[in-house]
């Protein structure tokens, strides 16, 4: 295993235009790593070729997979590329770090899950995915266990952020132009800033760069406490409105049943995230002072 002094890090970032991407990026050239980022259409991570190219000439130290095939529910009917996507491509980036001895940091997700548990669910939790989009990033998860010991795998849950498409956005833009918004209560789980999933990347990076740090296995991180995607809207609208005009004067609490989708989610989605702050010392803040930084960098950035 390649080991680095942590500012001169090479780490390729796939995914870079994604939500966490981005951040991951931003964040990374802040912290004086030198980002190397990928995504489509330039970069595919369902082309092997690409993805050897890529690895082989980098000199990278580290691979950070941010990429994935997202949609949820259009994975019902578009399974081939979601396996694409959160299987194969994975799995060839997992073996092309093995052949070139780099770890890599993959991103999972709490859908891996069927949210049937009572309580948080652990790493060591079996999953039983209830969608495509749950299967898909299940198996990518396991090829990336058998392919490639120097791993991490990080899940994480109901993630927004200031860059791309997410909950919060949507949230806002519906709460501008209607009066009544009806939201799911049934849903538990755990808001995830994308810019503190990045920086906890980061900082889990920096620690692989100390020499004889070899922590690999499946870590789980998410915003500290839990809400539902009712009340996860109804502090979206509260921190938001002293700051931009907002229609919505109800906020209904309805159940899964009364909206149903495509795909099934799980009821409840919260990760316990103590492994991670055992071993690496990080700790995730509170779901609501990260959205209210986010709501911040939303109305700095002029996007709200
Ligand atoms: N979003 C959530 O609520 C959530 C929750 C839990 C876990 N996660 C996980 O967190 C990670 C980051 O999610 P995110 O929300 O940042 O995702 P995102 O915003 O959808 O970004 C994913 C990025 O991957 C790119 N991509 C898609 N197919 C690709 C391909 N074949 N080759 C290369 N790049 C490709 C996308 O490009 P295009 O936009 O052009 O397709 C996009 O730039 C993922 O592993 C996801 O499964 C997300």
């Amino acid at each position: 295993m390649t080991h680095y002094t942590n500012k001169k890090m090479r780490i390729i970032v796939i995914g870079s235009k994604g939500q966490l991407g981005w951040e991951l990026c931003r964040r990374g050239k802040q912290h004086g790593f030198n980002i190397i980022a990928r995504d489509l259409p330039i970069f595919d991570i369902t082309d092997r070729n690409a993805i050897r190219k890529t690895i082989t000439e980098s000199n990278a130290s580290l691979v950070i997979n941010a990429s994935a095939y997202t949609a949820v529910d259009k994975a019902e009917s578009e399974a081939e590329t979601a396996f694409a996507v959160n299987r194969d491509g994975p799995a060839c980036l997992a073996l092309s770090c093995a052949e070139n001895r780099l770890p890599l940091i993959h991103i999972s997700t709490d859908y891996v899950f069927d949210g049937r548990k009572q309580y948080p669910y652990l790493e060591s939790d079996p999953v039983s995915p209830l969608g495509v989009y749950g299967n898909s990033k299940a198996s990518g998860e396991e090829e990336v266990r058998k392919t490639l010991t120097e791993h991490i795998i990080l899940r994480t849950s109901w993630l927004y952020g200031v860059h791309g498409s997410n909950f919060l956005k949507t949230m806002l833009r519906v709460g501008k132009e209607n009066e009544t918004l009806r939201v799911v209560d049934d849903q538990h789980g755990c808001p995830t800033y994308a810019a503190d999933l990045a920086e906890a990347i980061l900082s889990i990076a920096n620690h692989l760069g100390k020499k004889g740090v070899e922590p690999w296995g499946t870590y789980h991180f998410c915003g500290k406490g839990k809400t539902t995607w009712h009340g996860f809207t109804e502090k979206i609208v509260e921190l938001a409105r002293p700051h931009i005009s907002l229609k919505v004067k109800r906020i209904e609490p309805v159940t899964t049943a009364e909206y149903p989708t495509p795909a099934r989610r799980p009821a409840n989605s919260v990760l316990d995230c103590s492994s991670l702050a055992n071993t690496f010392d990080i700790t995730p803040l509170p779901w609501e002072n990260s959205l209210s930084r986010a709501i911040d960098a939303l109305l700095t950035k002029g996007t709200i």
